[in-house]
């Protein structure tokens, strides 16, 4: 018995001096303490022996088998740990590689041009305000001198919704708004960006399209106030290079009525594809509020004079971004947004 006990505990240095993993330690367990194990195997003929033999055989194989165990046990933690160095080690992570490009959005064209312009006007002591996209025929033409039968509301330009109401086309009639509004009859000073609506649709026209709207009323307002306020304004969106140039023209809630040039801000004047070589880019509508629209918003048009102009936002966009079809900005196409995400004057044209 003490020669198989000796053996047994030779066998396992050895077989602990050459176990290198837990799978190994695994099998060891098996070997040794299995039921078929070397241990085990040491208790197999009890039955055969007296009472005083089985005794000392248990006390001798209970031994053995603690021993086992504990050698076992400890063999067993040191390459736990061992293998649990050599993962922290093998997973180290390394904290200054640079992580992936988080995907951020970016100001559609539209605000980035809206909030400009706001800036500007704020600046300059007027209001914003807002007026509803579904407007009565009344504010987007009546109010605004332009009375039923007039050809501006051609059923070709208007999206009617009943004889009534209908999509604006034009933020003018928050105009008409405005002017009700203020029942004191104050001054008034106040621009309005919005979407407006008409029945086109081609690379330059879109059926939908947006505007800013600008209103002063007061005493004694002038063209010249009029043209001062439009030239600040042209160079603060375009450059302190941009000259404006004021064509006479018509509106029926303005008079008189102008339209508004600047400067070709790609050629500086000298005539390129943008301004179809003639130097000069159109930009907004204006003039003189009109005595009548004036009466009808309750102004005595003895007594207070304005001035209101109109500007289309897709003009400014496209030619401020270079982009070449008006549809873009309302596809929402990720892929042309994202041009936006740099800085604003890397994508101005120069
Ligand atoms: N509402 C006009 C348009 O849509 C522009 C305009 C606004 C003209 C205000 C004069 C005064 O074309």
């Amino acid at each position: 018995m003490n020669e198989k006990i000796k053996s047994i505990k030779e066998e396992l240095t050895t077989d602990i001096k050459n176990t290198h993993s837990m799978k190994e330690v695994a099998d060891l367990k098996v070997k040794y303490l299995g039921k078929k194990g070397l241990v085990t195997e040491l208790t197999s003929n009890m039955k055969e022996l007296s009472i005083e033999e089985r005794k000392e055989v248990g006390k001798l194989s209970n031994e053995i088998r603690t021993h086992v165990t504990e050698e076992l046990a400890t063999i067993e933690k040191k390459l736990e740990l061992e293998e649990l160095n050599q993962k922290l080690e093998k997973d180290t992570i390394d904290i200054s590689l640079p992580s992936d490009k988080i995907k951020r959005g970016s100001r559609h064209p539209f605000n980035r041009i809206i909030e400009d312009i706001e800036d500007f006007f704020v600046s300059m002591g007027y209001d914003v305000v807002d007026g509803p996209e579904i407007e009565t025929d009344e504010n987007c033409f009546q109010r605004l001198n332009v009375p039923l039968g007039h050809p501006a509301r051609d059923a070709q330009d208007t999206f009617y919704i009943d004889s009534e109401y209908l999509l604006r086309t034009q933020t003018s009639s928050v105009q008409a708004r405005t002017m009700q509004k203020n029942q004191e009859k104050t001054p008034i000073r106040m621009i309005c960006p919005g979407k407006v609506y008409r029945r086109d649709d081609d690379a330059t026209h879109s059926h939908q399209f947006g505007q800013v709207e600008g209103l002063v009323i007061d005493k004694n307002v002038s063209l010249a106030d009029l043209k001062g306020t439009l030239e600040l304004f042209a160079k603060k969106m375009l450059g302190e290079n941009t000259k404006v140039r004021f064509r006479p023209s018509f509106f029926p809630f303005t008079e008189p009525s102008v339209e508004v040039d600047v400067s070709c801000f790609k050629c500086g004047g000298k005539g390129c594809s943008l301004c179809k070589q003639t130097g000069w880019i159109e930009v907004l509508g204006a003039g003189m509020v009109h005595p009548n629209v004036l009466r009808m918003g309750g102004y005595d048009p003895e007594v207070w004079t304005g001035f209101a102009f109109g500007t289309g936002l897709d003009r400014f966009a496209m030619f401020r971004y270079a982009i070449p079809d008006i549809r873009y900005l309302y596809t929402n196409d990720i892929r042309f947004l994202e041009q936006f995400d740099r800085k604003d004057e890397e994508n101005e044209i120069k």
